[in-house]
This record gives structure tokens, sequence and C-alpha cells, in this order.
């Protein structure tokens, strides 16, 4: 794991959150590695809001508010100190909340135990950046919100096969992507750089801890439709419907083994797979 360069400013950001001694100062240090949205003011309630309008707008766009919804079990992989997670609590029966940083998911505890519903949370250290300890089967929904373009390009591979294989017969995957774009020309290359970068002792770890530079560092994958759906093809999980949620600002082909459907709260550089499972 210590050879995965992009896994060091998420454990970089989850040491910082350690230090800090009230959930808002979390917020405040290290919630513009979920968010983007840095200030002196910023507090957990903000910070969750924007997950609270996040999660509804997709789970509406996705048809995915299912009127047994208090039921369901949600597995969300990448729940970071749970910006969505908390807002996921109130409205799902049980969430389990995956993450790489074990920090983290202490911090996603504590926001949870604020402003949501703590009974109702379990949470999983995906210690391996690429399997979930997580039963088959378990879930309703599986979702997965700027994530997996952080991942190593086999991992977040990996990651799809275990949402389709902690996902019950019925239930859906919702996972979101980023795909190739212009500004990638120059993006993966100083992206590359920085990794690099924070392998040097000393000027690494502080640079680390630097927003712009973290920006640059972490965009680790890109994964196209077409990847993506080869993979599900390869997979013993099959699925019933396959649908592409795309912005409507850029064109997708049309394809034979998925539906396309615009949503206008997609940013153009992602994209989202929503599939049922058979
Ligand atoms: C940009 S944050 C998004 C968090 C959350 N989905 C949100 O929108 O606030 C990405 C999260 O993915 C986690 N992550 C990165 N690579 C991962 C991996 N291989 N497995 C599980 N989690 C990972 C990071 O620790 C971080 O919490």
């Amino acid at each position: 794991m210590a050879r995965r360069p992009q896994l060091i400013p998420w454990r970089t950001a989850g040491r910082v959150s350690e230090d800090q001694t009230s959930a808002d100062d979390v917020v405040r240090e290290i919630g513009w590695v979920f968010n983007n949205e840095t200030g002196a003011t910023l507090d957990l309630e903000e910070f969750t809001g924007t997950g609270d309008q996040e999660i509804f707008a997709y789970l509406t766009a996705f048809d995915l508010l299912s009127p047994d919804i208090a039921e369901q079990t949600l597995v969300e992989i990448g729940s970071g100190i749970g910006r969505m997670t908390a807002g996921f609590s109130k409205a799902f029966g049980e969430v389990v909340a995956c993450d790489l940083d074990a920090a983290f998911l202490e911090r996603c505890r504590q926001t949870v135990a604020k402003l949501g519903v703590v009974e109702r949370l379990r949470t999983v250290h995906v210690a391996d950046g690429r399997t979930l300890n997580v039963a088959d089967g378990e879930a309703d929904l599986t979702f997965s919100y700027i994530t997996l373009q952080h991942c190593d390009h086999n991992d977040a591979l990996s990651l799809v096969g275990e949402a389709a294989r902690v996902t019950k017969s019925g239930g859906h995957i919702a996972l979101n992507f980023r795909t190739w774009t212009g500004i990638d020309v120059l993006l993966w290359p100083l992206g590359k750089v920085t990794r690099a970068l924070w392998r040097v002792p000393g000027f690494g770890p502080w640079l680390a801890k630097r927003r712009m530079a973290s920006r640059l560092g972490w965009q680790a994958n890109r994964l196209s439709p077409d990847q993506v759906s080869k993979y599900l093809d390869g997979l013993s999980e099959k699925f019933a419907t396959r649908v592409i949620f795309h912005s409507p600002e850029r064109a997708m082909a049309k394809r034979s083994d998925a539906e396309l459907r615009t949503f206008e709260g997609v940013n153009p550089s992602h994209w989202w797979l929503v599939a049922e499972r058979l």
C-alpha cells in the first residue's frame, strides 16, 4: 500500500483530522479535501448541508428514492468524514461507510453522531484500497461519489466489482467516475510529478498538506464508460439495466449496452453508472 502515492494526501488529511479538537475544526482544516470549500467560518453543519443537497439531487435524478428507503441498506464507498453519510443515515435503515483512511472513519462516526442517526451506521476500513469487508448481497444501493477517480486504476475496477458483489438482486449500484477532458493534457503530467514529489523526505509531507498540490496529485485515474462496461461484462454478477448519466454539456456516443441520460447536476468531466442487479 505504501507504494501507492495517490493514497498519501488522504492519509495526511486523516492525520491532520486526528489533531483537531472539534468536528468544526476538522471541517475548517480538511473539509476542502471533500467539497473544495475553505474558510475560517465553515462548520460541520454547513459541510454536511452540501452533502444533503447532493444526495437528494442524485437520488432523485437516478430514481433511487424508493418508498421503502427506511428499510434499505446503503453501502457508501469513499465516505470520508461523513459529508454525505450523515444525510444517508437519516434516509436509509442502515449505512455502511467504507473508506481507506481509518481516521476519516472515526470522524465520520462523529459527524453522523452529531447530524445523522449513528445507530444506523457501520464503518468498514478498506485497508487494501480494493476490497470491501461487506457480505455478498447486503446492499440495496451501493453508492460512490468522487472516489474512484482517486484510486489506482485496478483498485477502482476492483471496487466496481465489489460494488456488484455486495449489492443484492434487485438492488442498484450508483457509481461516479471521471473521464478524460482536454485539461488533462496538463493535469495528468502535473499530477504524476506531484505524486513523485510527495515521496521526497521532508518536502513531500509538507507538500501533501497543500491544497493546490493535492488537487493535482490525487487525480490518479480516469475511466471511460467503455472500460467500465467491459469490466462489468466479465463479472459473474449481471445487471438488468445500465444507465449512464452525463452532463448535458458533454456529448457521449450512443451505446448498445446502456441507456444514456443527461442530468445537469453532473460535472462535465464526470459520469455516473446506475445499474440494477439481476
Ligand atoms: C474526495 S473524497 C470524497 C468523500 C465523499 N464521497 C464526499 O463526497 O464527501 C474521496 C474519499 O475516497 C477515499 N478513498 C480514496 N481511495 C480509496 C480507496 N482505494 N478505497 C476506499 N476509499 C478511498 C478517501 O480517503 C476519501 O475519503
